[in-house]
């Protein structure tokens, strides 16, 4: 009989899986602490949690019936939200479904799909899914996109390139130069804006120039609904029409599309949110200022790319564990000595000098 493995996609069989984070309980046993003293900031999710407004839009929904196909509510409410027209924009389970739909529909084995490392992961993994050739292009010191080499991998096997603005981790955005580069190749060009609400930055504007832009967006970050799964993309109208003809039917459930309703009618109230977490991630730039040790990269994003030159990212991640911190490290890779810290609330962010203080 033959083995299962044997049965399966040969690339599938054995890929290389995304992790990602842990729950408080997992991260609280292994640095032996209890979970409720647990200080996530490894994930850039929003440390406020749900708004209330929007918790309570999860009551008395008609969970016996499926969601709508075409997602006719949602599409309509972010329409008023980007300005965008309806037929350009599709929702997804978190922008996460989005990249994966992307490959779904660009991409096939052997055909290449780019991004420019450091970067965010789901990228590289959604593309070996897809059996495709990962070319990672190396950002600039300035961790700026390479622009010469980028062009020079782009050949008749290129697909699509991602480009997160502002970039996980290291959070510079994209230029606009530098995008219309690389849309002017014709490849697909996905500007990942997730942390939109935070850089208040976007390349928008320049959909009404490229059928082959696709800007993704999120609402586990400024809305607090990392838990709900729900992103969305904006295109041309054709792609998006492209999109939705090969999406799953229901993939936004009922919860997820009445969270985000009750989230884009209290934008406000979340955007103070947003502009507290920026405030808190500026006050652990103004101490690590006066701090020998350690440097920053500057992050249009809710979360700082910190540099430990004194002693490793590993130890300085291992003491920072001990005070209940949980923060990302990048063992590996050209990042082994940098750290990733999210905005957490002013307690957090007390707690998280204190600690940052006592171990450089
Ligand atoms: C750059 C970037 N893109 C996309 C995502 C995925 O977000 P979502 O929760 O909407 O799937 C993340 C999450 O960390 C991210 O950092």
């Amino acid at each position: 009989m033959s083995k299962l493995e044997d049965l399966m996609r040969p690339h599938m069989a054995n890929i290389a899986s995304y992790h990602g984070v842990d729950p408080s309980v997992e991260l609280a046993r292994n640095a032996g602490i209890k979970a409720e003293d647990v200080i996530r900031l490894n994930a850039n999710e929003n440390p406020y949690g749900a708004f209330d407004k929007v918790a309570e839009a999860l009551t008395g929904l008609d969970l016996h019936l499926y969601p709508d196909t075409q997602q006719r509510k949602l599409r309509s409410a972010l329409s008023d939200y980007t300005e965008q027209p309806a037929e350009r924009i599709i929702a997804g389970a978190g922008g996460d479904e989005i990249i994966d739909l992307l490959m779904r529909l660009f991409v096939e084995r052997g055909q290449k799909v780019l991004d420019c490392e450091p970067t965010f992961g789901m990228y590289a993994f959604s593309a070996r899914m897809a059996d495709a050739l990962i070319v990672s292009v190396p950002r600039n010191e300035t961790w700026d996109i390479d622009i010469p080499a980028m062009l020079d991998a782009i050949d008749d096997k290129a697909r699509i390139v991602f480009l997160a603005s502002p970039n996980n981790p290291t959070g510079n955005l994209l230029t606009e130069s530098d995008a219309r580069a690389l849309l002017e190749t014709g490849v697909v060009v996905c500007v990942d804006e997730t942390y939109y609400e935070f850089a208040g930055s976007t390349l928008c504007h320049l959909l009404e120039e490229y059928e082959n832009l696709v800007i993704l967006r999120s609402f586990s970050k400024w809305a607090g609904i990392a838990g709900l799964r729900v992103g969305y993309a904006i295109a041309s109208a054709r792609l998006i029409q492209h999109l939705l003809d090969i999406k799953q039917p229901y993939n936004i459930n009922i919860a997820g599309e009445a969270a985000v309703l009750a989230a884009l009618e209290h934008k406000d109230e979340l955007l103070q949110r947003v502009y507290s977490l920026i405030e808190q991630r500026k006050r652990v730039e103004v101490v690590i200022d006066g701090l020998d040790g350690i440097s920053y990269y500057p992050s249009k994003g809710n979360f700082l790319l910190c540099r430990f030159d004194r002693r490793t990212a590993e130890e300085a991640y291992e003491e920072l564990a001990k005070h209940g911190i949980f923060v990302r490290r990048f063992p590996q890779s050209i990042l082994d000595n940098s750290l990733r810290i999210s905005a957490g609330t002013p307690e957090q962010t007390d707690r998280l000098i204190a600690a940052l203080k006592s171990i450089v």
